[in-house]
Order: C-alpha cells, then sequence, then structure tokens
C-alpha cells in the first residue's frame, strides 16, 4: 500500500489514495484535523522574519529562457453564450425572487463568518468557532471578495478589502504550503476581485503579485516543477528544495490560469512561464500513459515520469487538470494550440473509458463520469463510481464543444449533467452524495431497468462486508438508504460543493434552457433546507436521510461555498450578462478571470 507523505494533509480535492495490487479504495474523508492547525499563535514558531522578501532571495535553479506571453493575431472564438431573447415581466419576476433568496443564504454566512470568525479561515457553522487550515489568511473572505462584487454588496467590500491590507501573504500560518488550494482560493480570488473591480483598488494586485512571488518560489527545483506540498520556510531560509518524487496530477495541472493572468496583469512573464513548463511537460507525456491521452492520479513531477500510476479518473485529484485545457485556451485568447490539443486529445479517451451510462429507473439515458483502471491483463476496467467532484465534467464538455466546434459533445454535456441532477433528484434530501457506485449498461439494449439486476450489483458491491447470500438486500437496501440505481453509497455526506451547480450554469448561459433554472432552484431549496444552521450553512453527514428528518450537521463550511456553490446559484438567476462566459473564464475555484481579447 502506497500512501505518499505528501498527501498527508487533505483539502477539497485531495483524499486519500490507497493503492494495492487488488484493489484501490478512494477514501474521501476530508482532513478531519484541521481545526488542530496552528491557531494565531503560531506566527511565534515561525522561523524566518516576515514579510520574507521574496523577490530578495536568490533562486537557486534560475531559468536560463523565459517563455513570453503568446502574442498574434487571436483567431476567432466562437461565441458561448446563447442569445438571449426579452424576458416576459412573469419571468423575471420569479427570477429575481430566486436570485434574492440565494442572497440571503449569503448574508446569512458572510454575517456568520463576519461575527465568529472575521479574517480567520472558515467559521465553524454549529458551535460558532473558527478553522485555519489555511494558515490563518482569511481564507474565506478572500475566496469571497468577487461574489461581494458581484452580489453588488459594496460595503461589505470595501471593509474585506481594508481587511485584505492586514493580511501578510509573505508568510503562512502553516509550515506545508498546499500550493494548488493556495493559487486556486487566494490568488485566484484576488486576481479575480481585480479584474471584476477595474483595477479600482491597487491593493488587490499589490496583494496578488506578493503571493505570486511567495508562491513562485516554490518552483524553484532542478527542473522547475513545483513543489506540491511546500515547506516555504526552508525556501525562505535558503534550504535545498527538489520537485516531489510524486504528486496529484491536479495539483501540478491546475495552476495555468492564475499565474497566466498575473503575467497578464503585471507584465512580467516570469509567472506564465513557470506554468508553460509544466504545459509542455504534459504534452510531452499525454501519449505515453497507461490510458494514452490520460493523465493518472499520481504523477512524478522528480522524475517527469506520468506512466506508473494505472488509475484514472476525472473526478478529485484529476478533475481541475482537464478542466483548466479549454480555459487556458480562452484566457490566452486561442493563441495556445497546445491547449486545445490536450483537451482534445483526453477527451476522446475520456468519453471512452470513463464515462457511463449506468441502469437506472425510468430508463433515462445519462452519463456519470466514472473512474478508469488497467487490469492486470492489460485491459481497460470501469469502476462504476459517481462523485460530486466530478460533476464540473459536464460544463467543461459543454464549453469544450462550443469553442473547438465539437458540436456532438454538447449532447454528451448534457448527458452528463443529467447525471449529476438525477444524482440530486433521487435522494429523499434532494441533494446527492459525495461518493457512490452505480450499475453501468453496457449498450443501450442492455439498460432497460431491471430490479434483480439492481439487487444482484448491491449485494456484489457489498460482498466484501457481509455474508450477502445470507443477507437480505432488502434490509441492506433499507439500512444504507439505497434508491434505485445505487448499488452502494460509499459517501453520503454533502460538503456544500459546487460541481453541479457549476455545470448546470454553464450549460444554462450555452442553451438558454430554462429547465436547467427551474432545476437550480430546486436544487438550492434542498440544499438551504439540508444545511442552513443558526450561523452559517453546514456540511452534512448524511443526504440519504428520509424527508423531515433533521440532518446531522458536520460543523464545516469550507470557503468554496461562498466562493463558488453561492456564486453560480447567483448567476444563474442573472441576467446573462453579468459575468458573461464571452468576458470571463472560471477558474476552478469560480473566480472569473477576463479573457483579454474582450477587451
Ligand atoms: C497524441 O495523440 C493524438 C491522437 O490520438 C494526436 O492528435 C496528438 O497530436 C498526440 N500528441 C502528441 C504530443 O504527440
Ligand atoms: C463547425 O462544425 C460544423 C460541422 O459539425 C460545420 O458545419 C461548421 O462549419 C463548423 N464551424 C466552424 C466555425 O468551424
Ligand atoms: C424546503 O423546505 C420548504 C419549507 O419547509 C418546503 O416547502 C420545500 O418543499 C422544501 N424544498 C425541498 C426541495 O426540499
Amino acid at each position: 500500500m502506497i500512501i505518499p507523505a505528501v498527501m498527508s494533509r487533505l483539502n477539497r480535492r485531495i483524499v486519500v489514495l490507497c493503492v494495492s495490487a487488488t484493489f484501490f479504495i478512494l477514501a474521501f474523508r476530508q482532513f478531519t484535523t484541521r481545526s488542530e492547525l496552528p491557531s494565531p499563535t503560531f506566527t511565534s514558531s515561525i522561523r524566518v522574519d516576515h514579510p520574507v522578501k521574496w523577490k530578495d532571495i536568490p533562486p537557486q535553479h534560475p531559468v536560463t529562457s523565459m517563455t513570453p506571453l503568446p502574442t498574434g493575431e487571436s483567431p476567432s472564438i466562437p461565441k458561448i453564450q446563447h442569445d438571449f431573447g426579452i424576458e416576459t415581466e412573469n419571468n423575471r419576476a420569479e427570477r429575481l425572487h430566486r436570485q434574492t433568496a440565494v442572497k440571503e443564504a449569503f448574508l446569512h454566512t458572510w454575517k456568520g463568518y463576519k461575527q465568529y470568525a472575521w479574517l480567520q479561515d472558515e467559521v465553524t457553522p454549529v458551535t460558532g468557532g473558527f478553522k485555519n487550515g489555511f494558515g490563518q489568511r482569511a481564507v474565506t473572505m478572500v475566496d469571497a471578495l468577487d461574489t461581494l462584487i458581484i452580489m453588488g454588496l459594496k460595503e461589505e467590500f470595501e471593509e474585506a478589502v481594508k481587511g485584505l491590507k492586514k493580511i501578510d501573504f509573505t508568510t503562512a500560518g502553516i509550515p506545508r504550503l498546499n500550493v494548488f488550494e493556495t493559487t486556486i482560493r487566494y490568488l485566484g480570488g484576488l486576481l479575480s476581485a481585480h479584474d471584476l473591480s477595474n483595477g479600482k483598488h491597487h491593493t488587490l494586485l499589490d496583494k496578488a503579485t506578493e503571493l505570486g512571488d511567495m508562491l513562485y518560489a516554490a518552483f524553484d527545483t532542478a527542473n522547475r516543477m513545483p513543489i506540491t506540498r511546500w515547506d516555504w520556510e526552508t525556501a525562505a531560509l535558503g534550504g535545498h528544495q527538489a520537485a516531489d518524487p510524486q504528486a496529484l496530477s491536479a495539483e501540478i495541472g491546475s495552476l495555468t490560469l492564475e499565474f497566466t493572468r498575473l503575467s497578464q496583469l503585471t507584465g512580467d512573464p516570469k509567472y506564465f512561464d513557470a506554468v508553460q513548463r509544466i504545459s509542455d511537460v504534459l504534452e510531452k507525456h499525454q501519449n505515453r500513459t497507461k490510458i494514452p491521452g490520460l493523465f493518472p492520479i499520481l504523477v512524478s513531477p522528480l522524475r517527469e515520469e506520468f506512466d506508473v500510476d494505472e488509475t484514472f479518473t476525472m473526478g478529485g485529484m484529476s478533475d481541475s487538470l482537464y478542466e483548466y485545457f479549454p480555459k487556458q485556451y480562452l484566457l490566452l485568447g486561442g493563441l495556445s494550440d497546445q491547449s486545445r490539443k490536450l483537451y482534445e486529445t483526453a477527451i476522446e479517451p475520456a468519453k471512452k473509458h470513463l464515462f457511463f451510462r449506468p441502469l437506472i429507473p425510468q430508463d433515462q439515458n445519462i452519463l456519470i463520469s466514472g473512474n478508469a483502471r488497467l487490469s492486470s491483463a492489460g485491459s481497460v476496467k470501469l469502476e462504476p463510481d459517481g462523485q460530486h467532484l466530478a460533476c464540473f465534467t459536464g460544463g467543461m464538455v459543454a464549453l469544450g464543444a462550443r469553442i473547438f466546434n465539437r458540436t456532438g459533445d454538447l449532447d454528451i454535456a448534457r448527458k452528463l449533467v443529467d447525471g449529476c441532477i438525477w444524482a440530486y433528484d433521487s435522494m429523499p434530501t434532494g441533494v446527492m452524495p459525495e461518493t457512490f457506485k452505480m450499475i453501468p449498461c453496457y449498450g443501450d439494449e442492455d439498460c432497460k431497468w431491471d430490479i434483480t439486476k439492481w439487487h444482484a450489483a448491491v449485494k456484489s458491491s457489498y460482498s466484501a462486508d457481509y455474508d450477502t447470500l445470507h443477507q437480505d438486500v432488502q434490509d441492506i437496501i433499507t439500512a444504507d438508504g439505497l434508491q434505485p440505481g445505487y448499488a452502494r453509497i460509499t459517501d453520503p455526506r454533502y460538503l456544500l460543493r459546487p460541481e453541479a451547480i457549476e455545470s448546470i450554469f454553464i450549460l444554462y448561459r450555452i442553451t438558454g434552457d430554462p429547465y436547467l433554472q427551474d432545476t437550480a432552484w430546486r436544487m438550492f431549496e434542498a440544499i438551504h433546507n439540508a444545511t442552513k444552521t443558526d450561523i452559517a450553512y453546514s456540511a452534512i453527514a448524511d443526504v440519504t436521510l428520509p424527508q423531515g428528518k433533521e440532518t446531522q450537521k458536520l460543523d464545516e463550511c469550507e470557503s468554496f461555498w461562498t466562493a463558488e456553490t453561492l456564486k453560480y446559484f447567483y448567476l444563474i438567476f442573472s441576467e446573462p450578462g453579468l459575468v458573461s462566459l464571452d468576458e470571463y473564464v472560471f477558474n476552478t475555484e469560480a473566480h472569473p478571470l477576463r479573457r483579454p481579447q474582450a477587451g
């Protein structure tokens, strides 16, 4: 069993990975000891003087040549958004009613954060305390700066910008910084707030640059691959640095948008150069992995090795690696054919090996993005697992269909989105579980609902736990709250995640289909009902609970609730011109960055 040491700290998309010769489990347990991480007193144990002058620390591995941002004539990129017509008075009134409810949910959370956790990382929404797993740098506040702008909360925004000035982005209150999480939440948040406020507050770009210069030091390794769980103090003291022998592919592959935007805004090419080196390595290895075109979960940045791990997914640990290919194409105004090729080379094997149609009642034709691994015989085996984290794929495929004129893919995107909608609607709480197992159909003829097949699949997926020969399958179904179609619910929690509404929002802006708005509203009400606390909103333990029962709250409210989930809910009920997909590209933390050619 390999449990890489680098994976000891788990955040949003990071889960413990256990690989052995015979089985592989994704244990979707979030890092639960976060509250035990250093509290405000930590700063006293920092070994370096702060602020750290990162720019003045001489690099140990200076770059010898710098790749500049691509220039030239941008190719025309097809329009992404639907041509929305004039809305009726009735529709407008209903839309605004819904939007107001979302804004109230945001304000309720914000009030709780301000009262109990201001300038701390997260509020604990049941006990009214706080957590500092991100180094006590107000992650909830920084991550929500752009949401405040989008929702028109001017006073709250000004107050947050004042708070921002007090945060030192040259150090962190934790010894090992998660470079990926810091990039997508903080750097993405700052850059987006800068873009959306039209550069009105110089603090935003100043702080982004301060943080960018700190993160840039994580790339100071012999092959310039970044250290993903980074001992920043050693770096500040000029200690030895080497790239990780093992890292999660999403963590090295999802830095491009933020670093590119920082170069575009500062005019300093070094940030873009840093991430372009990663894209080049990915391109070089894409066709030499165990499933050519796809990247495995684990890769070796140190050895630049991509052909060892045999597990593939668009869910947690790889997800945003893929998402960033089409998005980087947009951010570079279509001037990077490399990003287009990376995406198009990945999407075909994904359709073949990862996306599957599950057996469900009513025979609805939906798709789920599952996992694949190589069998010992060398063939690719589908693992028919669903994950909330993988729900971003519908939006990504829809975006790729539009910008690369892959017209046939829009239907795939729709089915992927329908898969996540189904998973919400199938639960008594109306909220999708974190992870589960389904029954794959092998061909459309094979997909007629069949209760015997369902029961057999339930038995087989529990066979390791019980003597299922003697266990009545109905007892298992009742005990675990399995609805028809679920072979097992491996993790029944809902952690306030955004991926489903994210894809529904993108597909809505592309197609204009009002059914998607109605669906979003149903989901919002369900989430609101199941997760609201007196202080904010909380992750919950079990979405399979029968209707009318009080859900168990887990006392966690990660910053993506206000940065992503509520932002996408708000935007699907806004006028379509607010943060148009033809002007902005969203990073994986829902931070819109301005596409340059849009002016
Ligand atoms: C990888 O293979 C695809 C075809 O499957 C091809 O289009 C692409 O150019 C290849 N990439 C590289 C870097 O050779
Ligand atoms: C997009 O693809 C369709 C065929 O699928 C083709 O008819 C159309 O000309 C293409 N549009 C562009 C802009 O390439
Ligand atoms: C949420 O709760 C309200 C009030 O109790 C109820 O009317 C509504 O049907 C619920 N909605 C969902 C989707 O659970």
